[in-house]
């Protein structure tokens, strides 16, 4: 039973339960415990440096989307720094030599262009295998999906620059795709396994799900460690966060439609649970049951239209003030609410009509980080 201060705080917030991050990070610990494999936070899926310290204990380092998300994890939890990146600019690369202990490159081009400044660098590979089962906007391995390079491409020469493979390409899935993937990648890629000393295995292994057979897992990670002699690295996001915390709202207003209420909430599915539109799903409001006999349509404060969450049951009418709290809101909420990936944010500017162009407004790291922490 979540025991939140309902009477004494404001909404909306995003509450991080820490109880059951302690609990999910245990998962972890056991899985690098029988595996010796590298496991690391995937910061896209969660970034809140405040509780980086406690996941460090267990965790070996993080995994970043690009130059932000790589120096929060180096500034502010510690340990190994991966990246990988679709495509990195030119211009990011001084940082990163820095401060990244691991590099995955898309391409050959890039690994050729930049691959030489990094102790480790690997290219991600697309194993053209289709395991994702919520949507194919999340799966790697869709028809013509930028990511990875095709298996021809690691050439003797190639494999000759890099020290590992890199292959993400799972979402929320179960211990069966997990064990495929890994024995896919054994038998079509033997001779890249060989020649490397790690095999970044990605994230999308949902190992905090309850239905999920930890034991298979670590029982193929260590065949493929064995059979290879590579250390494998995971880089799980969303299942050390799973069922992990909450979205508080409260009801701004109840308009009634001629067969439904609607209650408008003072959060947006567009702005704090981009997800729920995007997968979709429909996320679990704690109280609601189909038994009960108020149906409410719960539906975001902004103009559009399907902004909308849900058709929810609840025991009593809704009425203003009344709080509504959304489970299993750790994972890709709040880190998507305006820079998913730690993706910098484009200038603000003008283009006057004598052809001037003036820059209003410009971000950087700072306007990133200061959303999720309180700068030093
Ligand atoms: C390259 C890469 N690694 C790791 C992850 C984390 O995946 P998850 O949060 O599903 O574990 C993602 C998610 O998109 C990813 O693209």
């Amino acid at each position: 039973m979540v025991r939140l201060p309902i009477d004494r705080m404001a909404t909306p917030a995003y509450v991080a339960d820490v109880a059951a991050i302690k609990h999910n990070l245990s998962v972890a610990a056991r899985i690098k415990q029988e595996t010796g494999c590298t496991m690391l936070l995937a910061t896209k899926a969660f970034a809140m440096p405040a509780l980086f310290p406690m996941m460090a204990e267990v965790l070996d380092g993080t995994t970043a989307s690009g130059l932000y998300e790589a120096r929060l994890g180096h500034e502010h939890f510690g340990g190994e720094v991966h990246a990988y990146s679709p495509a990195f600019t030119a211009k990011d690369m001084d940082a990163l030599a820095k401060i990244c202990d691991h590099i995955s490159f898309n391409s050959v081009a890039q690994l050729e262009a930049f691959g030489g400044r990094f102790a480790h660098a690997g290219l991600r590979v697309n194993p053209r295998l289709s395991l994702v089962r919520t949507n194919s906007i999340y799966d790697p391995s869709a028809a013509n999906s930028r990511f990875g390079v095709e298996y021809d491409a690691l050439t003797p020469e190639v494999l000759k620059r890099i020290s590992y493979l890199h292959v993400h390409n799972l979402c929320e899935n179960h211990s069966d795709a997990s064990v495929a993937l890994i024995e896919h990648m054994m038998r079509t890629l033997p001779h890249a396994l060989d020649a490397v000393d790690y095999v970044n295995i990605g994230g999308g292994h949902y190992f905090t799900h309850p239905d999920y057979d930890i034991g298979a897992l670590c029982h193929a990670v260590r065949h493929l460690q064995q059979t290879h002699g590579v250390r494998v690295i995971i880089e799980s996001g969303a299942a050390h966060v799973y069922d992990a915390g909450y979205l508080v709202a409260r009801v701004v207003d109840v308009v009634q439609r001629s067969d439904v209420a609607i209650a408008v909430l003072d959060v947006s599915a567009t702005c704090h649970m981009p997800d729920v539109l995007e997968v979709p799903y429909r996320p679990h409001v704690i109280g609601d049951d189909e038994a009960h006999p108020h149906a409410y349509i719960l539906a975001g404060n902004t103009c559009l239209t399907g902004d909308v969450i849900g058709t929810y049951h609840f025991a009593k009418q809704l009425k203003v003030g009344d709080a509504i709290i959304f489970t299993d809101m750790m994972q890709y909420s709040f880190v998507k609410n305006t820079t998913f990936n730690g993706m910098p944010l484009p200038d603000l500017a003008i283009l006057d009509e004598a052809g001037d162009y003036h820059v209003v407004k410009s971000f950087g790291y700072e306007d990133f980080a200061r959303k999720l922490c309180i700068l030093p």
